[in-house]
């Protein structure tokens, strides 16, 4: 089998390595990729915003699957348009992308499926001053997030009502820009975050083993926030009793109730959660696609064939014996990041130690 990879980041050097190393692997083609990826991988001359360009590659180098890493281009419909035009691609339509696209959208999906998230109120632009009344009413620390997709930076946990109006201020002032264009005021939950990712056809799915990441910048938990870290899995915090409610009470409900009203969700559905103190997993977000760094570790205590199980799965009958846990193993990620990351930092300095690291057994992933 063929893959065209989209993406270039650490997670599409993750999913490039276990893809390379299935059974049922043939060439593998990537777009923009990296240079780890490009190790492997051959790099697709195509722009990940033409997707006739992008199909026409595929119908030239006989490519079976279409593997998309990042979510803007999930939220541009790439899936849409490669599907209109006869490929199998593993991501979800611009429809179901929304779980991730919009917050306010992802809510109403949870309130429709039932399933346990912090209680909130969204507002539009032009109810500014619902929403400063509506604040009034909650307990600090409240959260205010922008609907839309801003690279993780959109959400403000507000300490105090000065803060929250000011958040509530900015958003709307376009700090986020569109994104912006309609706050989720949310309770603020308690307890310790964790990552559950569910490979789905449309209508069934394959949960892989839980992590957890860590994304403030210094160790310790201090300083700002990152696009992650570190990671590690499989977390111990998800007991094999508690994956089973997380299954039954968020994995088979949106699954199920994202096929019913007609957005059917193929692709990874990545359910962002906070494991409550009463040991109660409630979702904070949905990605719709794999995370970064997580999957830098979830694929390294998988074993199988993933290749099959992202095809069965985007050809709509998911296989779920070709991947299995591989039993006693753990992995962890740690995030090697530029001297003032993640504000503006030094570009070009020089790498030294990858063959080092590699010599001891590391895995160095690129992004
Ligand atoms: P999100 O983009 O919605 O995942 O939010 C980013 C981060 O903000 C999450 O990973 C949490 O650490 C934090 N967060 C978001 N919503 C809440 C909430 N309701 N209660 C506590 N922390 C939250
Ligand atoms: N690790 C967080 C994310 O991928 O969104």
């Amino acid at each position: 089998m063929n893959v065209l990879i989209i993406g270039g980041g650490g997670r599409e050097h993750a999913l490039t390595l276990a893809i390379a190393k299935s059974e049922s692997c043939g060439s593998i083609f990537a777009a923009p990729g990296n240079p780890g990826i490009l190790k492997i991988a051959r790099r697709a001359d195509v722009k990940i915003s033409d997707f006739l360009q992008i199909s026409n590659f595929c119908k030239e180098n006989q490519i079976d699957l279409v593997v998309v890493g990042p979510e803007q281009p999930l939220a541009d419909g790439i899936a849409d348009a490669l599907r209109g035009m006869g490929h199998f691609v593993f991501g979800p339509s611009k429809d179901a992308a929304m779980l991730e696209v919009s917050k306010d959208f992802a809510k109403n999906i949870m309130i429709g499926a039932g399933v346990p998230t912090a209680a909130y109120k969204s507002f539009n632009s032009y109810e500014k001053n619902d929403a400063l009344e509506y604040i009034q009413t909650m307990a600090l620390p409240l959260v205010i997030k922008a609907d839309g997709l801003a690279a993780g930076k959109g959400v403000i946990i507000a300490e105090s009502m000065y803060d929250a109006e000011k958040a509530i201020n900015s958003i709307f002032s376009g700090e986020f820009g569109s994104a912006g264009a309609k706050i989720v005021i949310e309770e603020f939950m308690t307890g310790e975050e964790a990552s559950v990712f569910a490979i789905c056809d449309g209508k069934d799915y394959f949960i892989l083993p839980p992590a957890q990441d860590h994304k403030k910048i210094f160790d310790g938990e201090r300083g700002k926030n990152t696009g992650g870290m570190g990671s590690f899995a499989p977390t111990p915090m998800i007991t094999p009793e508690l994956m089973t409610i997380i299954e039954s009470k968020v994995i088979k409900p949106v699954v199920d109730f994202m096929n019913e009203r007609g957005t059917p969700f193929i692709g990874c559905l990545y359910a962002g959660l906070m494991i409550t103190p009463e040991n109660e997993p409630k979702v904070v977000e949905f990605n719709v696609r794999f995370g970064d760094p997580e999957t830098q570790t979830v694929l390294n205590v998988i074993e199988g064939d993933f290749l099959k199980l992202l095809y069965t799965a985007a050809t709509g009958k998911i296989d779920k014996e070709c991947v299995k846990n591989r039993k006693g193993v753990v992995a962890t990620c740690v995030v090697l990041a530029a001297n003032g990351y993640p504000d503006s930092y030094v570009k070009g300095d020089e790498i030294s130690g990858i063959n080092d690291a590699e010599n001891v057994g590391a895995i160095v992933y690129h992004a």
